[in-house]
């Protein structure tokens, strides 16, 4: 075991039915590490983490963690605390006697138990409530009751699986900030569950981008949003401008010539002439104007659309591909239905194979 192997799923597979979910996914976890799995509904996610927890068993596959061999373990020998969406607290339980639940089994001493459950309540700022039935409390905190009942174990690894998804963005945002400081300070190993894009890339050390029962790319959210390694990447994470094309020449340093509809550009990316392909870049790193050296083009402006702090501006694309600037300050002088020189560096476009 490395220390980033502290997790490790080896080649996980599940099936129901005709339908492969999972297939043949390896995924590393290093220790302290905070992992988010991203993907779109059915993607897989529950599955895989249920898979580590032991809830589910995979038709093949194996599951390590700590350096032990865990894939034939039930649930509760796992060491692996579980948070999912729906609170699933103890209903006939205060909140103290929640987060005490796990304790409980540990045979432990009561002022031990007492010591813990009131740490912990303090960590997720719950103390005043620890008397409290968990029915007189809201969504938020009773995620938050749940997220001490599952640390108060001290798991080797922590699971959640949309923990958030029922609260209102405020709260939403707070409770991401909160945990990531708290696994932070407890040096938690966890993987977490979302759909969303932006709670993967504020709170993860590195993302898992799952797409059909398969890990896309597992990299820093830093990575992902830069370098996607997939047009699926690409498309899920953040806004992307596209272009559809030809490759026309390459040079073995990793760069291609495309011939778009807009015109010729250069991209990072290793295709053959005559290739088709997509050509993908972040519209925050396109400029408006001629620059040296840059891909530069002259689409026409379609629309203009304030969204606060950011601007975007879109333009019209003979192949009906998003194609956008987003930027803090526009041109003097811009007007839909006219061409605007835009340029872009070839580092910064990736071409990918097209979806065919
Ligand atoms: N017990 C089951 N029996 C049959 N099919 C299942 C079962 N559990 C999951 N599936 C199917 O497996 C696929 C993946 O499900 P999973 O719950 O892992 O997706 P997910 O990525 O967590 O999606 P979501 O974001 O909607 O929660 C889905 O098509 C789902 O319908
Ligand atoms: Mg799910």
């Amino acid at each position: 075991m490395t220390n980033d192997q502290f997790l490790s799923v080896r080649q996980a597979s599940k099936s129901f039915g005709t339908a492969t979910v999972l297939d043949g996914v390896d995924l590393d976890v290093g220790r302290a590490e905070f992992v988010s799995l991203l993907g779109p509904s059915g993607c897989g996610k529950t599955t895989l983490l249920r898979i580590i927890a032991g809830l589910t068993v995979a038709d093949a596959g194996t599951v390590l963690l700590d350096g032990a061999d865990i894939t034939r373990l039930p649930p509760h020998r796992r060491d692996v605390g579980v948070v999912f969406q729906s609170y699933a607290l103890f209903p006939h339980l205060s909140v103290a006697e929640n987060v005490a639940f796990g304790l409980a089994a540990k045979n432990m001493r009561r002022d031990e138990i007492a010591a813990i459950v009131a740490r912990f309540l303090d960590l997720v700022h719950m103390s005043a409530y620890a008397d409290r039935s968990v029915k007189a409390l809201s969504g938020g905190q009773q995620q938050r009751v749940a997220v001490a009942r599952a640390l108060a174990v001290r798991p080797k690894l922590l699971l959640l699986d949309e923990p958030f998804s029922a609260l209102d963005r405020k709260l939403r945002e707070t409770m991401q900030i909160e945990l990531r400081r708290l696994l932070r300070e407890l040096g938690i190993t966890a993987i977490f569950v979302t759909h969303d894009q932006d709670e993967a890339l504020i709170m993860s050390d590195r993302i898992a981008v799952m797409n059909a029962g398969r890990i896309e790319q597992f990299d820093t959210p830093e990575t992902i949003y830069a370098r996607p390694a997939t047009v699926f990447a690409l498309e899920f994470v953040g806004l992307s401008a596209r272009l559809a094309g030809t490759v026309t020449a390459y040079d073995p340093a990793g760069m291609v010539a495309v011939d778009t509809a807009l015109g010729p550009v250069r991209a990072r990316g290793r295709f053959a002439p005559g290739s088709r392909v997509l050509v993908g870049v972040r519209p925050e790193r396109i400029a408006f104007g001629r620059q040296d050296g840059a891909n530069t083009l002259s689409p026409v402006l379609a629309d203009i659309v304030f969204q606060g702090a950011r601007i975007q501006a879109h333009f019209q694309t003979p192949d009906d591909l998003p194609f956008l600037i987003e930027t803090t300050t526009l041109p003097a002088g811009l007007a839909p239905g006219n061409p605007v020189p835009i340029s872009f560096s070839a580092d910064n476009a990736t071409a990918y194979p097209a979806v065919t």
